[in-house]
């Protein structure tokens, strides 16, 4: 049953790249970010990463080896356009198509993200997701990634986590571009909302592709089964995982539960909460961890805080994450609530180890997601295929190269490749 599954990598511009000014790239927020040492807990920065943009070849053959159908890759926009809009850099242009055509001559199947956090600078000098002219930037980036790209790619992912990008973006200011505040978080999470839509009609304007998004969910559960407790919890889960979705569904900011959407109110004109609609061809599921909340009236704007895996006694990765593969399980029964027919991909999951750590607790966290993903597929829920988090360790945002999510080791000095012992497994189980 699960040999039905479709099995593939997932992997981002910023985090594997690398020259990052090469051939005309333009410079990305993230490039500014990583500048100041003191956001990067390692002080490193993305400026080489994996080398990708020179090593592509020997990574997707790496996929191949090991058994993995899909690529899926993102684009740099401002490889794309250097200046976010305006002049088109062809060589930037023609390094994806280069990885596409590669690809597709080794018989695996090139998936596009088109966004994945790495905003061009100067679009960000404007104001970035806060500024609502980004509408029509994205849509003319993604107009230029269809005219160039649709003829051979049929699998498109839009935004990467827009909770993610705008949340630890412009509310917390942990990730790039490093903003804070209630008022940059409701703008960039209505306007990032807005361009995902616009770029779904941009891009179905092509015959046959398959468009979608990604969206990163966190299980949450109570601290305790005081209705303080459910409550805050009951918020939490809103903002972590529902309004991303919900208002894609015609059933607009998750307000009851959410109070602080009222506050995305100022930035809605007419006709958008309309145009937000948007019928993805598929919703990818990306989960990693749980988080457990409690009541506490003294945060701002949640009255909620989380309950660190620490002081609950539960075993965490190096990201301090509770480990939790079960989240997979939970979020394909959940979101096929929604809508049962809609194709759902489990579109990353992974685990991050420590330098050192026995690769053997990847495998048995992959061991678990297969569990969960049986128990889906018993239940006739529609789930297509599992995209693993990641290829080979990488720029690990935040944290720079601490965490370790590869399942195929690479030497910091002179970027060798190794495959782990969860890429020898694989190997093997997708070969079965
Ligand atoms: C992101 C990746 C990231 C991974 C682990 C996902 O939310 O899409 O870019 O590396 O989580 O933190």
């Amino acid at each position: 049953m699960i040999g039905d599954l479709k099995w593939g990598v997932t992997i981002s511009a910023v985090q594997t790249e690398g020259a990052y000014k090469k051939d005309g790239k333009g410079i990305s927020i993230w490039d500014t970010f990583a500048k100041n040492k003191s956001k990067i807990k390692d002080r490193s920065d993305a400026s080489i990463a994996t080398d990708f943009y020179h090593r592509y070849k020997e990574d997707i053959d790496l996929a191949v080896h090991i058994g993995l159908k899909i690529f899926r890759f993102s684009i740099s926009w401002s490889r794309i356009l250097p200046k976010g809009t305006g002049a088109i850099n062809q060589k930037g242009i023609d390094f994806y198509n280069n990885v596409i055509n590669y690809c597709l001559s080794v018989g695996v199947e090139p998936w596009i993200t088109t966004y994945h956090w790495d905003l061009p600078q100067e679009l960000q000098d404007k104001g970035g997701w806060r500024n609502r002219e980004i509408l029509f930037c994205y849509e003319n980036y993604i107009k230029i990634l269809r005219d160039n790209y649709a003829d051979r790619v049929t699998h498109w992912i839009l935004i990467n986590e827009a909770i993610v990008c705008i949340g630890a973006g412009y509310f917390l200011g942990i990730h790039a571009p490093g903003k804070r505040g209630i008022k940059n978080f409701s703008a960039g999470i209505h306007h990032i909302l807005l361009a995902q839509a616009k770029g779904y009609r941009v891009l179905k304007k092509e015959k046959g592709l398959q468009v979608g998004t990604a969206i990163s969910c966190t299980k949450i559960d109570p601290y305790t089964k005081s209705l303080k407790d459910q409550k805050a919890a009951k918020k939490i889960d809103a903002l972590m995982n529902r309004l991303c979705i919900e208002p894609h569904l015609g059933m607009g900011y998750p307000e009851k539960d959410l109070p602080l959407t009222k506050r995305i109110e100022k930035f809605i004109e007419d006709g958008d909460m309309e145009e937000m609609k948007t019928n993805f061809d598929f919703w990818g599921i990306q989960t990693y961890a749980r988080e457990v909340v409690k009541s506490a009236w003294y945060v701002p704007y949640l009255g909620a805080m989380l309950v660190s895996p620490k002081k609950r006694k539960v075993p965490v990765s190096i990201m301090g994450w509770e480990t939790y593969p079960e989240g997979a399980y939970y979020f394909l029964e959940r979101f096929s609530k929604y809508n049962p027919e809609k194709p759902l991909w489990l579109s990353e999951c992974g685990m991050a180890l420590g330098e050192g750590e026995d690769d053997q607790k990847r495998i048995e966290y992959y061991k678990r997601v297969i569990e969960g993903a049986k128990n889906v597929l018993e239940k006739r829920i529609n789930l297509k295929g599992i995209l693993v988090w990641t290829l080979v360790d990488n720029f690990e945002w935040a944290e720079g190269y601490i965490p370790k999510f590869g399942i195929i080791s690479l030497d910091e000095k002179n970027l060798d490749r190794t495959m782990k012992k969860t890429a020898i497994w694989l190997k093997k189980k997708l070969s079965s």
